[in-house]
């Protein structure tokens, strides 16, 4: 990874320090975010280059996050702006993306504007598709780890799984943010992440962590409606074996 372009990004972050913690937050998950880009390029067998490639899409997958902040004071998109389209476009308009690299501007563009997108466009060309498959597995990743963690939690309480969100994630779909009802079908559109993964190490990595089984263990902890936990046991089951299948080789 060129410490230049991290040199960069954190002369870009600075300015933006002064509200908060919740910043600090943004470039912790940053910087984590590059490090697992750069893990899963390595398991592609990626030339150096496209390694520090994929690392750079993961060092700026987030840019728009510090405006987003400062302009609404919320990282909700549906409450103010779809980030990934806004960093894209800070990082084009202040002529940015020239501080950081002086080629491979579109895929670049492509991985930071489609990290956070429901699917990726099919208009995308194979090399900027891998790119953005890349940096959506690496941020992901990082979410499910803030997640198993702790460092993020839903508050479940009340009621269980919405009908339809349970049988998305039984069909081993992505989750809709427009679908999300109740507090726990925050915690399975975050399961859900798990079908949008892409490569072996990606799912290597989710399970050598254990961040399915770390997730739900909180969850049932946090909840005392039944239907609820027989629907995280369930999901456990259905999860593990997805990953286990994608992690067999
Ligand atoms: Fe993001």
């Amino acid at each position: 990874m060129t410490t230049a372009a991290e040199k960069e990004f954190l002369l870009f972050t600075d300015p933006y320090k002064k509200f908060g913690e919740k910043i600090l937050l943004k470039i912790s998950h940053t910087l984590r975010v590059k490090d697992l880009c750069v893990d899963i390029a390595k398991s592609l067998n990626m030339n150096q280059d496209d390694v520090e490639l994929s690392a750079l899409c993961g060092l700026l997958h987030d840019i728009g996050r510090f405006e987003q902040w400062k302009r609404y004071g919320t990282y909700n998109d549906s409450q103010s702006v779809d980030h990934g389209d806004l960093g894209a476009e800070l990082l084009k308009e202040r002529d940015l993306i020239n501080a950081f690299s002086m080629t491979n501007h579109n895929t670049i563009l492509n991985a930071v504007k489609n990290h956070n997108k429901y699917r990726v466009p099919q208009t995308l060309d194979d090399r900027d598709k891998l790119f953005t498959d890349v940096t959506r597995d690496a941020d992901k990743i990082d979410i499910l780890y803030l997640f198993a963690e702790g460092f993020l939690t839903s508050r479940l309480h009340g009621a269980a799984i919405s009908e339809s969100v349970y049988q998305s994630l039984m069909k081993q779909e992505n989750i809709c943010t427009r679908a999300i009802k109740t507090k726990a079908d925050v915690v399975a559109f975050h399961l859900a992440f798990v079908f949008d993964l892409n490569s072996t190490r990606s799912f290597e990595i989710v399970k050598e962590n254990d961040y399915v089984d770390k997730m739900i263990d909180r969850s049932m902890g946090e909840t005392t409606n039944a239907e609820l936990k027989t629907q995280l046991e369930n999901l456990r089951k259905h999860i593990d074996r997805y990953v286990a299948d994608k992690t067999r080789r």
